[in-house]
């Protein structure tokens, strides 16, 4: 039988002793990606970029990804911790979220980080109680649900005036309004996030033409904003993991750079996370089984919906390649081993002649994958390699 271990950029031969199924980043994807956001902000001086650390904590990436510059968008005390960890300066973390516990809050103020992103009055006013104690001010920004609609997965969607988050826009002018009377709170501006794998930029350029309309209306009113968060939400082609530029960063910051009436000094967030990591990550599985059920045939992979749960909750597509066979190809259903009938990567799906001990990569999966990990069925955590552990 004919195995050829040369496909893709992976470095198939030094996977034979790892354990699967494990994380792959690719790490000179990661730099060309980081580069390639570097280079398209230059030309904008006001612009910040953050990394979501919610789409990947792996602590070697993030350490990549702090040492390119960017800032972090953390949701938790544990990603302030990790960020901390990996390098990113508190003075570039920027902490959002609907619920924030006290311990979180107490944590981001002794930090000192950039922003609080506030979603909510009684979020206010214990931010403001827990600074007062510790006799600091905390800067925020004002999370705003703009009810722009973002057209993707409707679990991802996050922009609109039914969703959990943010605070309506009617209730923006009273809510800096308390915001006065508040002695530990320092506006600075306002936050928003329309949701997440956004490929059609007339979204973001709907997002801007709210955010003006919402600055014209707050200069009215002489209130002064010296910070705007467009949050993340740049999605990535999964059809085609390899293809470059990965994504397109260049329209991306174009739009809102034509589309948004910045006022002079104000500076301008991003929170970018699946654009960042997605490409750069494939799970990597071996095939257990090649199964012959009653109407399909079946590869039973030793990956499950816990190491990736993506194609099992929001019925994601990854890309998936067969990395040990040049064989022609045949068409499958890829399973996990999980006791879910959700647990499916892909069906009907064609890949090269699949046998027990293939490899098998599942693409663009830098994203939302090892962090969303479980260990349902008492199954260990996947873990996460770089290009470099295998120098
Ligand atoms: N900022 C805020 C406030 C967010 O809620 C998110 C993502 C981001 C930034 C980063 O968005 P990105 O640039 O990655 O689209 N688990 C889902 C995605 C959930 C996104 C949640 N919020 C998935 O696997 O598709």
């Amino acid at each position: 039988m004919k195995r050829e271990l040369t496909k893709g950029r992976f470095p198939i031969e030094k996977f034979s002793g790892v354990t699967t199924p494990f994380y792959y980043y690719d790490t000179t994807l990661l730099r060309n990606t980081l580069r390639t956001i570097n280079e398209e902000c230059k030309s904008y001086d006001n612009f910040n970029v953050h990394y979501a650390v919610k789409a990947n904590a792996n602590p070697k990436v993030l350490s990549i990804i702090s040492q390119a510059g960017l800032g972090a968008d953390c949701v938790s005390g544990g990603e302030i911790r990790a960020s901390l960890k990996s390098g990113f300066p508190a003075n570039k973390i920027v902490f959002a979220g609907v619920g924030k516990s006290d311990w979180e809050i107490n944590l981001a103020l002794d930090a000192d980080i950039f922003c609080f992103n506030v979603e909510s009055v009684p979020e206010l006013e214990v931010i403001n109680e827990l600074a007062a104690a510790k006799n600091t001010v905390a800067r925020v920004c004002l999370r705003i649900n703009p009810n722009v609609g973002a057209h993707t997965h409707a679990n991802i969607t996050t922009g609109l005036a039914e969703n959990k988050f943010g605070i309506a826009m009617e209730d923006m002018l009273p809510t800096i309004e308390r915001i006065k009377e508040m002695k530990h709170i320092e506006f600075l501006g306002l936050h928003f996030h329309i949701g997440s794998q956004i490929l059609d930029m007339g979204d973001f350029e709907a997002l801007c033409n709210r955010i003006n309309e919402l600055q014209d209306l707050l200069e009215k009113h002489q209130v002064k904003v010296s910070n705007i968060n467009v949050g993340g939400g740049l999605g990535v082609s999964y059809d085609h993991p390899n293809r470059q530029p990965i994504p397109n960063f260049h329209d991306y910051f174009k739009t809102y750079a034509s589309h948004l009436r910045l006022r002079p000094g104000q500076e301008l967030h991003f929170e970018l996370g699946r654009a960042v990591v997605a490409q750069m990550g494939s799970l990597i599985t071996k095939v257990l089984y090649v199964k012959q059920g009653t109407y399909k045939q079946f590869v039973i992979v030793d990956a499950g919906m816990t190491d990736l749960i993506r194609p099992a909750l929001y019925q994601a597509y990854h890309k998936i390649e067969n990395l040990s066979s040049n064989e022609p190809a045949a068409t499958y259903d890829v399973v996990g081993p999980i006791c879910e009938s959700s647990d499916v990567f892909a069906k009907a799906v064609d890949l090269n002649t699949a046998h027990r001990g293939d490899l098998i990569a599942l693409r663009s999966a830098g994203a939302y994958g090892e962090i969303m990990a479980s260990q349902y069925n008492c199954r260990p955590l996947p873990k996460g390699y770089i290009t470099e552990d295998f120098i």
